[in-house]
């Protein structure tokens, strides 16, 4: 099925107390409003808060509300100061990971062969990869963006089976619209979803690209989610700055659900 996913990048963002505060919020939100089943939630908090938000999701919610981490290696355990593995993210209870977000490309030079090999083990220890692509402004400006995120793709996720990529959810941020306030029209979204979609069912198959869901990331706000949302390639967002707050955050998982049952 293509789910329809709002997902919270909180970067490196909040205290432990506040990460609490604000699981404990959307579980609360999640427990009193029921969503179309197609829909689901997730929040990517620090990565020394992701235990302790997991233990804040009810039972009730589990099926819809999951965590992930923003990052993760590409070896399973050894020797490598600093890093997690996907298999430390699935022992204490994530489901996802994001993965290739610009800010790491950026500042920590992640290459698309290196993105390739996360993605790979991402999906070896069976959880979700959300891998992130998106170009520059000088890129968009250029009119080259279909083909800078065509690359992404082919680089990093084109070398894996039918029944490996069709387990992936594909985030497109344009670098420009993170965190700057200027949203991509709705127009703009739709035509690189639409792109994308059609990348893919080249690629691998027709049924396989209706079936990804791609995700929208880029000052995605409650005042323009409405108009992202209903675009017909546009299956949800990766909600930065806006997913901080308990208030926009639910109110854009409340306006996903109601772009459904229009
Ligand atoms: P933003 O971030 O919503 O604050 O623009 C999105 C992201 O980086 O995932």
């Amino acid at each position: 099925m293509r789910y329809k996913i709002v997902a919270g990048n909180w970067k490196m963002n909040l205290n432990q107390n506040e990460a609490i505060q604000l699981t404990n919020d959307i579980n609360q939100y999640l427990s009193n409003n029921n969503l179309p089943k197609q829909v689901k939630v997730a929040i990517h908090p620090p990565l020394p808060y992701l235990a302790n938000c997991v233990n804040y999701i009810s039972e009730k919610n589990n099926a819809v509300f999951g965590v992930g981490g923003q990052n993760c290696y590409t070896q399973t355990s050894g020797a490598y100061t600093g890093e997690t593995s996907p298999e430390m993210l699935k022992d204490i209870g994530c489901q996802y990971v994001l993965i290739g977000h610009s800010e790491r490309r950026k500042y920590f030079n992640e290459s698309h062969a290196f993105l390739a090999e996360k993605v790979k083990k991402v999906l070896e220890t069976g959880l979700t990869p959300i891998f992130c692509c998106g170009e520059q402004l000088d890129i968009r400006e250029a009119g080259t963006h279909e083909a800078h995120v065509g690359a992404q793709l082919r680089e990093s996720l084109f070398d894996l089976s039918k029944e490996d990529f069709s387990k992936i959810i594909i985030a497109y941020e344009p670098v420009w619209a993170i965190g700057t306030g200027v949203t991509a029209s709705p127009e703009q979204a739709q035509d690189m979803h639409a792109a994308l979609r059609q990348l893919i069912a080249n690629q691998y198959d027709k049924d396989i690209a209706e079936n990804t869901t791609i995700l929208y990331g880029g000052s995605c706000k409650p005042a323009n989610a409405a108009s992202l949302f209903s675009q017909a390639d546009v299956d949800g967002g990766l909600i930065g700055g806006a997913s901080l707050k308990a208030e926009s955050f639910t109110e854009i998982i409340g306006i996903m659900a109601k772009c459904l049952s229009a």
